[in-house]
């Protein structure tokens, strides 16, 4: 049985209300950078991505389009990425001249972000750039260049809009800290 969140829930870290007034920033942030090429290709990686997205792409006040990739990264653990990333579902559109922004919910080594900007750079966009809703700066291992940020977050486990626990707890409106020791399965 998968337990309840409220089981597995130490505390709130960002509530629903403070989530969607960052988000709109963010949008407004973006539709004012990109006034001058309106004509953004927001890349989504899912499966995190999808809330965000949803959320986001409402805010951004100018044309846009979307796409998503899917990618998998392997680790020694389940909570730890090797950067050894294999892309399970890649683009349906070209991006070669157009201006790209990757949206992704959380960058924590930066392993699997890093591997997904040099394969989309290949390939030539306009620009590049990426959003993220969350950034686990103290984990960082890998340097990636982090245009827009939602929150920088402290190192620990976190779940909910859009982000899991061994794929549960995505459709959460707020970003939960899980308690230390929770295993599903
Ligand atoms: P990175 O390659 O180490 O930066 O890992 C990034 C990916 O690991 C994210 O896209 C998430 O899928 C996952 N991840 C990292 N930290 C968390 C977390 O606290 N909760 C849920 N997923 C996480
Ligand atoms: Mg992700």
């Amino acid at each position: 049985m998968i337990p309840d969140y409220h089981d597995i829930l130490d505390h709130i870290l960002i509530d629903e209300e403070t989530l969607q007034r960052r988000i709109t920033e963010l949008g407004t942030e973006v539709s004012r950078d990109y006034v001058h090429r309106p004509d953004i290709l927001l890349v989504g990686i899912l499966k995190g991505c999808m809330l965000f997205m949803s959320d986001f792409m409402r805010a951004i006040t100018i044309p846009n389009a979307v796409d998503f990739m899917d990618v998998a990264s392997y680790g020694s653990g389940v909570r730890e990425t090797s950067g050894d990333v294999r892309i399970l579902m890649d683009l349906h559109t070209s991006i070669t001249g157009r201006d790209v922004l990757i949206v992704e919910d959380i960058i924590d080594s930066g392993r699997t972000l890093n591997k997904v900007v040099n394969q989309l750079r290949s390939r030539n966009p306009a620009s590049l750039e990426v959003v993220t809703l969350l950034d686990k700066k103290e984990r960082r291992e890998v340097d990636v260049d982090i245009r827009y940020t939602g929150f920088v977050i402290p190192d620990a486990f976190v779940f909910g809009y859009g982000l899991d626990i061994d794929e549960y707890y995505r459709n959460l409106p707020f970003i939960g800290v899980v308690k230390k020791g929770v295993v599903l399965g």
